[in-house]
């Protein structure tokens, strides 16, 4: 493993005293972590580094071409004081996925795993310590590439910042509102959909706005050739409770593979519940909203963990789910996910991994 260099900061910020206002994204802490590919060299010089602004050229390519990728996870405070990441192989694994799609080399996943604990060790007095609160950490890979052809870089830089946040949404567990979005596309098979790319999000952006116009919080997309299809929300893959079936949409290379996702189902599956992952249209919703069958709704991400919907508006018709409230089957899932985060109960599944006392 390649040496990791550690500069301490001289000025060290002061770190939020009220964590009930974190909000989320948008307080960092006083280091970063960068590695350098450079081609020949391949990815080195791990090093952890004062937070500050990167240098790059005004030609840098991910500026004008968009070729990026990142990820994102959490560090967690345990209940016996120890700070723990979930399932963060996961995350790696699927950044390398994510790269392959924008043609940017391969990393090490071990070296990632070991200079990301190393940086949350230099940085554990910024996780927080309130119930729903963790250190949000970003990871991304940019092309830096000073050259305006349109071409896969031969420079790189990998960075990972880290924001002690709270809940994604302002509204923390209450039930979210979203809007079946029927006129924009967000990505269609073959293009980028499963990779976590800006482009991406970019492209919803209009979206959003639009639907926050209508006093919705995030859109749910449609497949982008029938439109007909659901995909996933905003920032969130997205599951329903239809009679006594709990579908969600399957991998079909438009969706981001959700870590959250995958883990829902594996649990959801061990305590026996009837899980598809299948095509499901939003007539189908409508039908089962109907007949009174569509019991439940919820959005899973790392940022969004489990978050109730409790209305979609799909063109003239309202959808509102469980009268608002939060349903059973997303408070069960709520409670036992972040329990095996926050170590406040016993992980079955292996999925919480100790980075420090
Ligand atoms: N879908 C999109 C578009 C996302 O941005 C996210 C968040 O990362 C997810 C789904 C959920 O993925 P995960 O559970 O790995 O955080
Ligand atoms: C996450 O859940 O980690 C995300 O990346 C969602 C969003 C903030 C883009």
């Amino acid at each position: 493993m390649a040496e990791i260099r550690v500069e301490l900061t001289k000025n060290p910020k002061a770190k939020p005293t009220d964590e009930s206002k974190l909000g989320f994204g948008s307080i960092f802490t006083d280091h970063m972590l960068i590695i350098n590919y450079d081609e020949g060299q391949g990815w080195h010089d791990a090093r952890i580094v004062p937070y500050g602004p990167l240098s790059l050229d005004p030609s840098a390519s991910c500026l004008h071409y968009g070729q990026e990728v990142f990820e994102g996870m959490k560090a967690y405070r345990a209940q016996d004081g120890s700070i723990r990441l979930f399932r963060p192989e996961e995350n790696f694994k699927r950044l390398n996925s994510s790269n392959e799609r924008l043609s940017i080399p391969h990393i090490d996943e071990e070296l990632l795993l070991e200079s990301l604990k190393k940086l949350i060790e230099v940085e554990k007095d910024w996780v927080p310590h309130q119930d729903g609160t963790s250190l949000y950490i970003r990871p991304f890979i940019i092309a830096t590439d000073a050259r305006l052809g349109v071409h896969a870089g031969h420079h790189y830089i990998y960075a990972v910042i880290l924001s002690p946040s709270g809940a994604y949404y302002a509204s923390g567990l209450q039930p979210v509102k979203i809007y079946v979005e029927n006129k924009y596309v967000r990505a269609v098979k073959g293009g980028m959909g499963y990779a976590k790319t800006g482009g991406n999000y970019a492209a919803s952006l209009k979206a959003q706005e639009e639907a926050h116009e209508l006093g919705y919080e995030q859109v749910l997309w449609l497949d982008g050739v029938e439109r007909k299809y659901i995909e996933e929300v905003g920032a969130m893959n997205v599951f329903f409770v239809i009679g006594d079936e709990i579908v969600t949409p399957m991998l079909n290379g438009s969706i981001l593979p959700g870590i959250t996702r995958k883990s829902v189902i594996e649990m959801l599956k061990s305590w026996g519940y009837n899980v598809s992952e299948r095509r499901i249209s939003v007539d189908e919703l409508v039908e089962a909203h109907k007949n009174g069958q569509f019991k439940e709704a919820f959005g899973t991400g790392t940022a969004a963990v489990i978050s109730p919907i409790g209305e979609l508006r799909y063109g003239d018709t309202v959808m509102v789910l469980n009268d608002n409230r939060i349903g059973e089957i997303s408070q069960k899932l709520y409670d036992n996910l972040t329990g095996i985060q926050w170590g406040k109960q016993e992980d079955p599944f292996g999925w919480s991994v100790k980075v420090c006392e």
